[in-house]
């Protein structure tokens, strides 16, 4: 199923996502209906904002000799750019050239289908679902007894980042690497009682978060993948043991009756999305961890209250009301576990005895992601979205240098690569400011775009120890009230900063911001030049030219997505009659072309969510195609392109707010009358390799 042109046959305007109620609640604690947890006035601490810069310069010395070997690599590697001011030639063009490598498919149309759609000439499977065996000893998937011990050994729910490495020595073999966000109880269980739930419910649940590290083999002659039981394999869940490292570590605000040290942390959860690094492990953020836990409202004084505010944690009863089975997520018994959630966690796939981390020197907020850049000299630049409407961007940069190859030594050293270094947090200017009304109109200079510059917050010394550069703040503060930190130094709000990635071809970092309803509304925060639109529902996509490791950015806005049809859009310059809707951006890939890849999020337009690719350079600079759609009621996560094939998670299919497993609305990907299950599915070309 495909046309030529897929523009805006089954767009409906209604101007709001797509994402259903039920999906809210779950997955994000409902963050979009409750009060904006920012409330900071970036203007009124323009002030501190000056005395942080005035602090800064005793860094300056190191910072710029770091900076002139990252200036030095930014050059070599953006050589095979073509504009010279780096947003490419393509304004007005509809493209003359041939579609880039890597592009070269047949869109899909916007639909409502409830299966996987591909271009024609691709085929598609299902790689892995929820349920399906990861260990050797997980019984069988039945969905109606399911328990919390079976759940612990298959294929945990909600898939959204998935990782994809090559096992040395096995040519077609991988391990796969996925996140496991969050839990939908009512798509789960029959006749589940939200105000009632069972302890094995809970211990499902738990055990259905975290992450999922399986071999998949592929297959000669096509794409398809299948997972095996290799040596590899291991799930962590939200109950596995992970340590502690950076400021945070050992901790007064990170003890617990359970852990007196402070260093020890059960469990990772809502883990959005991640990154594979260089030296061949994972990052995982952990997102939304504030609606786990219960009893906020119990907090009499205002300094921990006002932290908790921040967070957006609240109220009563939490919505799973874990709170009832296990006192580390009530508030009131345990005021600190929340405290050890939020954070980004490295997990080593290649030894599954390990354990995983948890890195605080990169700061405490709804980590979407981090994913990295590496200079010239070896230095690891992680790159990190706060994903929440009015917050901030962060890049961590590391005092140690990454140590290549593939040796226990050089692994063991490499783990430590996040546990020194500075955190920065990102301030915006643009440079057309005056012209900005909240419409989307684009300024006179053509573009919205401007320069930016780090804010340093953080330095966490070799020896662990951390050092504020934020007034009134002590570093342990910094380091765990991260967002406090941003607020104080003035930080630029963003319209929900999600995937924030370096290219590996040019050096250059886009950031997928995927929508604000909230921004220009009474008492918010107005439209500036990289958040253009007022009650913005479709959300747009940043590009960045970054001095890696130092302290300067240029940036200008690639996409404002949306209808082309409509006035408030645009596509790099690219000719919007050429183009797919795109809507909510949230995940973002590049291909070995170079090609940035977009999937989204909550689609506003009507259609369901899917995979975009996005020309960068030449003449078709901002040509976005769908590459494929996910069935009803899912979002598209974790795309991976590569030359032989394209995956993407397809996170809370039939997800409807009329639905439930009592009356499920999506019967994918199994057909018949079976129950939907979150799915990783693969693509590939039929008759050859994608583009090539
Ligand atoms: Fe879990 Fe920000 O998406
Ligand atoms: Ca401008
Ligand atoms: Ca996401």
């Amino acid at each position: 199923m495909s046309v030529l042109k897929p523009l805006a046959l089954f767009v409906k305007h209604d101007g709001h996502s797509s994402r259903a109620s039920v999906t809210c609640r779950y997955k994000c604690g409902d963050a979009c209906s409750h009060e904006v947890p920012n409330n900071s006035s970036g203007e009124y601490f323009r002030d501190i904002a000056r005395t942080a810069l005035t602090r800064r310069g005793v860094l300056r010395g190191s910072a710029m000799a770091v900076l002139a070997v990252g200036a030095g690599s930014a050059l070599v590697a953006c050589g095979d750019n073509d504009g010279a001011d780096g947003t490419g030639s393509g304004s007005g063009s509809g493209g003359d050239s041939a579609a880039p490598k890597g592009t070269d498919f047949q869109a899909v149309a916007p639909n409502t289908e409830d299966v996987v759609v591909v271009p024609d000439g691709y085929d598609s499977d299902i790689v892995i679902r929820w349920g399906d065996a990861v260990l050797p000893d997980a019984p069988e998937f039945d969905f109606a007894n399911q328990t919390g011990d079976a759940q612990a050994k298959q294929f945990g729910f909600n898939n959204d980042f998935a990782g994809l490495l090559p096992i040395p020595g096995e040519p077609n073999s991988f391990v796969l690497v996925v996140n496991h966000e969050y839990t939908t109880e009512p798509f789960m269980f029959f006749g589940y009682d939200e105000e009632n739930p069972t302890e094995e419910q809970f211990r499902i649940a738990i055990a259905a978060h975290g992450l999922t590290v399986v071999q998949v083999d592929g297959e000669s002659g096509s794409g398809r993948l299948t997972p095996a039981f290799g040596q590899y394999n291991r799930r962590i869940t939200g109950a596995t043991e992970f340590v502690v490292t950076g400021p945070a570590a050992g901790s007064d605000l990170l003890k617990t009756a359970a852990d007196p040290t402070g260093t020890k942390v059960l469990g990772t959860l809502n883990n959005c999305a991640g990154g594979v690094t260089p030296w061949g492990t994972i990052l995982s953020g952990e997102e939304n961890f504030n609606q786990y836990f219960g009893n906020a409202e119990s907090v009499t004084d205002p300094v921990v209250a006002e932290r908790l505010s921040r967070y957006g944690i609240k109220g009563a009863a939490s919505e799973r009301k874990w709170e009832r089975f296990d006192p580390r997520f009530d508030i009131a018994q345990e005021p600190n576990e929340v405290n050890r959630f939020g954070y980004i966690v490295e997990i080593d796939p290649w030894d599954p005895q390990s354990t995983p981390i948890k890195h605080t020197a990169l700061g405490r907020f709804k980590h979407e992601a981090a994913t990295i850049h590496i200079t010239d000299d070896g230095t690891v630049v992680a790159y990190s979205g706060d994903d929440e409407r009015f917050d901030y961007m962060y890049k961590f940069v590391s005092s140690r240098k990454m140590q290549s190859g593939d040796g226990q030594a050089a692994m063991r050293h490499n783990l430590t690569l996040l546990d020194a270094g500075t955190l920065y947090v990102a301030k915006l200017s643009g440079n057309s400011e005056d012209e900005i009304d909240g419409s989307g109109k684009l300024p006179s200079d053509g573009k919205f775009d401007g320069t930016g510059e780090w804010i340093p917050l953080l330095i966490t010394h070799e020896d662990g120890r951390g050092e504020s550069l934020v007034d009134g703040m002590s570093a342990e503060e910094v380091t765990v009230f991260t967002r406090l930190a941003g607020d104080k130094v003035g930080a630029t709000k963003m319209d929900r900063p999600e995937d924030f990635e370096p290219n590996p071809k040019t050096g250059k970092v886009y950031v997928a911001l995927t929508n604000n309803s909230n921004r220009g509304t009474e008492g918010k925060a107005p439209a500036d030049e990289a958040n253009p639109r007022s009650n913005n529902k479709n959300g747009q996509v940043l590009e960045i030219d970054d001095d890696h490791a130092g302290t300067k950015f240029t940036w200008n806005l690639l996409l404002v997505c949306g209808d082309p049809e409509a006035a408030d859009t645009y596509f790099g310059g690219f000719d919007k009659s050429q183009v797919s809707p795109i809507s909510c951006p949230d995940n973002l890939a590049f291909d070995p072309h170079g090609n940035l890849w977009v999937s989204t999020d909550g689609n506003a337009l009507g259609s369901n969510d899917g995979l975009f690719s996005v020309v960068l350079d030449g003449d078709r600079r901002g040509e976005t195609k769908q590459f494929l759609t996910v069935p009803v009621g899912a979002e598209t996560c974790g795309p991976i392109v590569t030359e032989d094939r394209v995956i993407v998670c397809a996170q809370h299919p039939g997800e409807l707010d009329d639905a439930s497993a009592d009356n499920p609305m999506s019967h994918w990907p199994d057909g018949g009358d079976s129950q939907p299950r979150p799915s990783v599915v693969v693509a590939w070309k039929k008759d050859g390799r994608i583009g090539v």
